[in-house]
């Protein structure tokens, strides 16, 4: 069968991914990110997982206002690096799971969660910056990324969006669903999006390191209360783009019920308009 081996927690700032594609990294402004990072790419080669399940937000790139699935899965061969509007990523396309996807897709609907499922899609910088921030620089034509990605894509940005609750409870849906996956597979969930940053309106700017640091603890020891928390407590206290955290409950829904272990948390301001966010959670065994 297959498992859920650990999940991974991370902001997906689009100018993270253009300091890595310009060779900034080294520049004082982006080495302390981007060092918050080094565990991260060690880690995924000591822990590199059969199939990564990566649960992100489309910036209205593959979706347009016209059409918005509230939970989308990829079930797509491969994905291309979406264009935003500099030109797409110069990274690998991302090699997809088909065949765990449907499977997937099958036991999260027949679990009363309605998915759309998406056999054609680009994946903007909510997928391929937290690609490159845990496994490094890859040549686009000639390199890869470690592993088979599964997209998911949830609605974050046209109201209304899914709770908490309901992203945490999918989590745990999509747990069952892999665990019910008859190959052993070492899977990886990761959450991307948050933490605190609000990027038009009078409280463009807006960062709140306590708030943030808080979600942090809660999503380590206490999840179920954590999935609570409504819309506007995230809109309020982490800005209007805050919001993408409720992605990260559906990460932490697919751990196990037992205590995780915390093989790294980070967090760092400033990284363009955004509070960077980090952790690595680890199922025991
Ligand atoms: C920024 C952060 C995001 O999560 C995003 O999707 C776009 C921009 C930023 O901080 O600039
Ligand atoms: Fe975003």
């Amino acid at each position: 069968m297959a498992t859920i081996t650990a999940s991974v927690y991370t902001s997906h700032v689009p100018a993270i991914g253009a300091a890595l594609d310009l060779g900034k990294t080294a520049e004082p402004y982006w080495q302390p990110v981007f060092a918050g990072y080094d565990f991260s790419k060690q880690w995924m080669k000591q822990h590199k997982p059969d199939v990564i399940f990566l649960v992100y937000n489309d910036h209205a790139t593959a979706f347009s206002l016209e059409m918005i699935p509230t939970f989308a899965i990829g079930t797509a061969a491969e994905f291309q690096p979406a264009d935003e509007g500099w030109g797409p990523r110069p990274v690998p396309k991302v090699i997809g799971h088909p065949d765990l996807a449907s499977h997937i897709a099958q036991s999260v609907i027949q679990d009363d969660f309605d998915l759309t499922i998406v056999n054609k899609m680009d994946v903007d910088h909510g997928l391929t910056v937290p690609l490159s921030l845990m496994c490094g620089a890859q040549d686009p034509k000639t390199g890869a990324w470690p592993c088979p990605v599964i997209p998911f894509a949830v609605n974050v940005v046209q109201y209304p969006v899914p709770s908490g609750r309901r992203c945490y409870h999918l989590g745990k849906a999509i747990r069952k669903a892999v665990e019910s996956y008859d190959e052993p597979l070492n899977v990886h969930i990761w959450g991307t999006g948050g933490m605190s940053h609000q990027l038009q309106g009078p409280r463009a700017g807006l960062i709140n390191r306590e708030w943030d640091n808080r979600f942090l603890d809660d999503l380590i020891a206490d999840p179920e209360t954590l999935s609570n928390k409504p819309h506007i407590e995230y809109v309020r206290e982490a800005g209007s783009e805050g919001i993408e955290l409720v992605m990260w409950l559906i990460a932490r829904g697919a751990m196990s019920d037992k205590p995780p272990k915390v093989a790294h948390r980070f967090y760092h301001v400033p990284a363009s308009n955004t509070a960077v966010g980090h952790l690595i959670l680890e199922n025991q065994a």
